[in-house]
């Protein structure tokens, strides 16, 4: 279905509810339905937003469209949690309604500031000539969840150099002063982020671009992020423009982060490495982080991309959430650790251990289409070791390491409907190591895949049959050492 530009910016005020009830029950029919993934009820999910800790509890908002799969009206949808396993659902948190954001509350993050709950985000407007015009906005969440937007915004306007692409602001506290980092495009074309300071959250100063080693890398930098970790500045965004090179920028947009000192607040620059994909899977993009009362620092990430089509269109709702991660830095890259909490979903647990030589496997107890599972290969002899799942005759999903070429593979060529084919079906990254740790986290239609700990990750929907449901462990051209414990969730 086409949507027209009406369709898209139709406000849910003007919906009836005969018509969201029809949506709702087209979505309901859908067979790739998440059983423990933040989703939308209908329409379409983007990025997370306003990722925080608040009161004592978690507060995640994601960019919602509630109408059908496609990117329209956006509002900011509430959830929230005591253990970011179990998450309450509020509805929706900001509502498009006024003239600063009648396109769209874009994206943005939240923080706490005398005793309430401050969100930061994108106003998105179009004028009659359908120009963009975004403005940063602030609304005010008290303890009863009770939301209320400022009826100006705090930024009015562009700074000069830069086009009409400049959203998506990500506060952060620091010796008294609040900061925002804005996503950005220069006139002439080409990403950057700039920076922002205040006292109060209401009256910001525009303290100029970050200058970084990066130039130029891509069009345009969505949902930056900044924070620092084990005494280092760690700066995430979402380039878009990237040209795939190797392994590398396969997906249409990515994301990543570079790694170096702290941010130089008073020259406005950033000393750092590479920049690093965050991600080897085939869907993922625009994560947001937060830090705890513990102190430890969680990303969220969006389990989709722009511009693709996804098999659940044609049953009015897309993509998910993907699940809250645990972030450290170990030589110099970010290691992405599913947080400890998620071990409340673990119900019965299988176990085995075997040594598979020139063969694939099948072991009582291993199948299902929602669980986690952790195998360890270890004297790993064999060419390739690894794992499909959600097989049946027709169809696998597929993840192994090659020890000659050094390489963890994902192939989802056989995982069932296609997705995305026109950017491949291979996902791969190098890894030097003598033993591999894979830690699946398989739902109805996705998989997260935390390789050795979190050094390297592959998030992917994949749309498999529902009988497709086995796992199998395969060990070829030598043998290796298995032990898999798995967890029916
Ligand atoms: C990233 C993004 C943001 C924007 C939001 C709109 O996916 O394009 O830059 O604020 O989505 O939904």
């Amino acid at each position: 279905m086409e949507w027209t530009r009406k369709q898209r910016y139709r406000p849910l005020t003007e919906i009836s509810s005969t018509e969201l009830a029809e949506l709702q029950s087209t979505v309901d029919q859908c067979e790739w339905r998440q059983t423990f993934h933040i989703q939308p009820n209908t329409g379409l999910l983007n990025d997370p937003n306003g990722f925080s800790y608040f009161n004592g509890e978690y507060h995640l908002f994601y960019q919602w469209f509630p109408l059908g799969p496609v990117h329209g009206l956006k509002y900011w949808y509430h959830l929230k949690s005591k253990d970011l396993v179990h998450w309450d659902d509020l509805g929706v948190g900001l509502t498009p309604d006024n003239e600063f954001d009648s396109h769209g509350a874009y994206s943005g993050s939240a923080i706490e500031h005398q005793g309430k709950l401050y969100l930061l985000y994108t106003g998105n407007t179009r004028d009659a000539n359908w120009v963009r015009h975004p403005y940063q906005c602030v609304a005010i969440m008290d303890d009863n969840y009770q939301i209320t937007k400022l009826d100006k915004p705090v930024i009015p306007s562009v700074p000069l150099g830069y086009t009409d692409h400049f959203r998506d602001p990500k506060v952060w506290k620091q010796d008294d002063r609040y900061y925002a980092i804005i996503g950005a495009q220069r006139l002439n074309q080409t990403g950057c982020i700039v920076l922002y300071s205040s006292t109060n959250l209401l009256d910001w100063t525009f303290t100029g671009e970050i200058e970084t080693e990066m130039d130029p890398f891509g069009f345009m930098w969505e949902c930056p992020d900044y924070f620092e970790l084990e005494d280092q500045g760690v700066v995430i965004f979402s380039p878009q423009g990237l040209a795939a090179s190797g392994d590398h920028y396969q997906n249409i947009y990515q994301s990543g982060y570079v790694i170096g000192e702290k941010l130089d607040m008073q020259q406005n620059k950033l000393r750092h490495g590479d920049f690093q994909e965050l991600d080897r899977g085939f869907d993922f993009y625009a994560p947001q982080t937060t830090v705890d009362s513990s102190g430890r620092r969680i990303l969220v990430g969006w389990m989709g991309l722009p511009e693709i089509t996804y098999p659940t269109d044609s049953n009015g709702w897309a993509h998910c959430l993907t699940l809250p991660r645990e972030l450290s830095i170990q030589d110099g890259y970010l290691l992405q650790q599913p947080v400890k909490e998620l071990a409340a979903l673990r119900q019965q647990v299988h176990i085995v251990k075997d040594t598979i030589a020139n063969e694939t496997k099948v072991y009582e107890g291993f199948t299902g289409t929602s669980y986690e599972m952790i195998c360890e290969i270890n004297s790993i002899d064999a060419k390739t070791v690894g794992i499909e799942f959600r097989t049946s005759e027709q169809e696998k999903t597929t993840v192994y390491y090659d020890t000659t070429d050094k390489k963890v593979v994902l192939d989802r060529t056989y995982s069932g409907q296609d997705v995305g084919v026109d950017y491949g079906t291979i996902r791969q990254c190098t890894l030097e190591t003598t033993s591999i740790k894979i830690q699946l986290f398989v739902d109805v239609s996705s998989v997260e895949i935390f390789i050795n700990d979190g050094i390297e990750v592959f998030t992917s929907r994949i749309f498999p049959r529902k009988n497709s449901d086995g796992i199998r462990f395969f060990a070829s051209e030598g043998s290796a050492e298995f032990q898999m414990s798995k967890w029916d969730y």
